[in-house]
């Protein structure tokens, strides 16, 4: 299974990254599902939505803080520096992401599609224009104001209840759709409209080769090769590549 893997990823002349939170898990960032997962502790509707955050600003800021401050010792691990590799060997390797943590492009991948947002940075909720890049300093004392117009900032991350952002995502099925193989590595493809995009390579004929310790909504079939491993320490291996000391 892993060597046809390898092979598979060795022949593509067009492959397509998809991630989700466990590619993060070996840096330390935490899941949204499963038994460590972060919403068997919080209320995804109290802190990741619209109405959360307008009702309860304070709230959803330290939540964010504490994240932020979590992940500001996060670094990719040799999986994402396998992908970066596997970018410099094929010369091109978009990758779609449900990230928010930037990990991706921190380790050096360049053509980066982030569905649900980013995290490292901000802007003001009543849209006057006003962005920054996130630091936990920012919102030390509660939840961070619009300098330009005293509104209250928000993340730029996909809250629950809004679109996604749509020249990411028709690019995405654009990507999904014309790939020979997409890599769908740590994702519970439960969230839609994202979990739709491996679905979609699926239906156009690209062959799928899933990384996750455990079974999801993925279907079985001759074109899927499921790998039971986590993202760090079967990426390397699957792309030959060895860490440089
Ligand atoms: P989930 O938390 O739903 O799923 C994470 C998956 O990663 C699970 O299937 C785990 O088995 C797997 N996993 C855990 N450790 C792993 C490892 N070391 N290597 C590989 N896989 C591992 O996360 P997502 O599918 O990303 O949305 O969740 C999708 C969306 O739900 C998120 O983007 C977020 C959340 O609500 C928004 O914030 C809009």
């Amino acid at each position: 299974m892993i060597n046809r893997a390898a092979e598979l990823i060795r022949e593509s002349s067009n492959p397509v990254i998809f991630s989700g939170a466990g590619m993060s898990r070996e840096s330390g960032m935490r899941t949204f599902r499963g038994e460590e997962g972060l919403w068997k502790e919080y209320s995804p509707e109290q802190l990741s939505s619209i109405a959360g955050l307008r009702e309860n600003p304070g709230l959803v800021w330290d939540w964010y803080r504490m994240r932020l401050i979590a992940g500001e010792n996060v670094v990719p691990h040799p999986g994402y520096h396998a992908l970066t590799y596997l970018q410099e060997q094929k010369g091109y390797l978009p990758v779609i992401t449900q990230n928010v943590d930037g990990l991706h492009r921190l380790a050096g991948q360049t053509d980066v599609m982030e569905i649900h947002g980013s995290m490292r940075t901000a802007s003001c909720m009543d849209k006057c224009g006003f962005s920054a890049q996130l630091t936990a300093e920012l919102f030390h004392t509660g939840p961070p104001v619009c300098p330009d117009c005293g509104a209250i900032l928000r993340p730029d991350i996909v809250l629950f209840g809004e679109p996604l952002p749509p020249k990411v995502i028709s690019r995405s099925y654009e990507l999904a759709e014309s790939c020979d193989l997409m890599v769908v590595i740590g994702t519970s493809v439960q969230v839609w409209p994202a979990a739709g995009i491996p679905f979609a390579a699926l239906e156009s004929g690209a062959a799928i080769i899933e990384i996750n310790p455990v079974q999801t909504e993925l279907p079985r079939g001759d074109r899927v090769i499921s790998i039971r491993e986590k993202a760090g320490e079967i990426l390397p291996v699957l792309t030959g590549f060895k860490e440089r000391t």
